[in-house]
């Protein structure tokens, strides 16, 4: 089997498929428009997040068999098109789980004790002790929306901390000791509320100016999932009036964005998508990948 890495992978990994059997190409730089042009002679590619895989792109692939997508989140490709002409997806679900919580954790005590705001403070040779009167985390009530792998292990470091933790997913039944409440009821009982969503129709815009008017005074909201889930024009306006007290956030709708006016807010954070930057979940993707895509090849060769 042929396969192109178009975006960023471990070499390790390379090697392990190389090693298999397998002929790859790395062109981990390729763009949208040299892609149509090379993808044809491949059976398969790997990509993270940079590479979108749209029906046209599918259309002239004929021989693709697989796709392989280092990371969770699938709207990047067009998998049910995909898969419909009969090409596997496969993703690596699991291996940011733990990176992608420990940052919507990190964000949650940098919100608490205004953490940027002191930094920038002390930077500037100011001694501002009295201005920054955060609060604990502990005792709070977190909301989950999206109780899937990443959820849970947000749910789990939360309750370690003291919090208490609600979930909403009208997808699961069972959620090992944290309670499942409604939409409306996580809106009206959490001071802080982290996203863990897949970006869908559904979720699209599932936070907005009416969302905003049934939580509580001065929520925090953390949005490690994928932008364009919460409203950003309705975010800035609940910001500024004071509703939410301050917002976290590693995704936007537009990546990088063209509009800043929402970093710019003295009570916003934010990263540039690096929730499964880290150096374990990285290499867990790149074993990931690797591992599956032999599989992948194996079962191709029994068929
Ligand atoms: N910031 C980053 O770098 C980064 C890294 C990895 C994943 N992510 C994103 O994090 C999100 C969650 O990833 P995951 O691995 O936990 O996925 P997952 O599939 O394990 O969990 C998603 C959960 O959301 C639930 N859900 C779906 N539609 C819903 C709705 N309308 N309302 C409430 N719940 C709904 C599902 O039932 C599922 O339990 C995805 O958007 C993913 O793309 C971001």
């Amino acid at each position: 089997m042929k396969i192109l890495i178009c975006d960023k992978t471990e070499k390790e990994y390379i090697e392990q498929i190389r090693a298999a059997g397998l002929t790859v190409d790395v062109r981990d730089d390729i763009t949208a428009e040299e892609l149509p042009n090379v993808l044809p002679a491949y059976d398969g590619m790997v990509v993270r997040s940079r590479t979108k895989v749209r029906q046209p792109l599918i259309d002239v692939c004929p021989n693709l068999k697989v796709i392989v997508r280092g990371g969770v989140g699938l709207d990047t490709i067009d998998h049910e098109y995909a898969r419909s002409k009969g090409i596997e997806v496969i993703n690596t679900p699991l291996a940011s789980s733990a990176s992608v919580a420990e940052l919507a954790i990190g964000y949650m005590f940098a919100l608490a004790r205004s953490l940027y705001k002191v930094t920038s403070s002390m930077k500037a040779e100011r001694w501002d002790k009295k201005l920054f009167e955060g609060d604990e985390i502990s005792g709070k009530m977190l909301g989950i929306i999206g109780y899937g792998n990443i959820g849970k292990e947000t749910a789990k470091r939360a309750l370690a901390l003291g919090m208490k933790v609600i979930a909403y997913d009208p997808y699961v039944s069972s959620l090992n000791g944290v309670k499942l409440v409604t939409f409306d009821e996580l809106l009206a009982q959490s001071d802080y509320i982290s996203l863990h969503v897949p970006k869908t129709k559904e979720t699209a815009n599932m936070i907005g100016s009416e969302q905003f008017a049934r939580m509580k005074n001065s929520v925090r909201i953390i949005n490690c999932s994928r932008g364009g889930i919460i409203n950003e024009d309705a975010l800035y306006e609940a910001l500024t009036s004071g509703k939410v007290a301050g917002a976290a956030l590693d995704v936007f709708s537009e990546e990088p964005p063209t509009n800043w006016k929402l970093l710019k807010l003295d009570n916003v954070i934010g990263s540039p998508h690096i929730g499964a930057s880290t150096k374990e979940a990285q290499a867990r993707v790149g074993a990931e990948v690797a591992a599956k895509l032999i599989e992948f090849a194996k079962s191709m060769q029994t068929a």
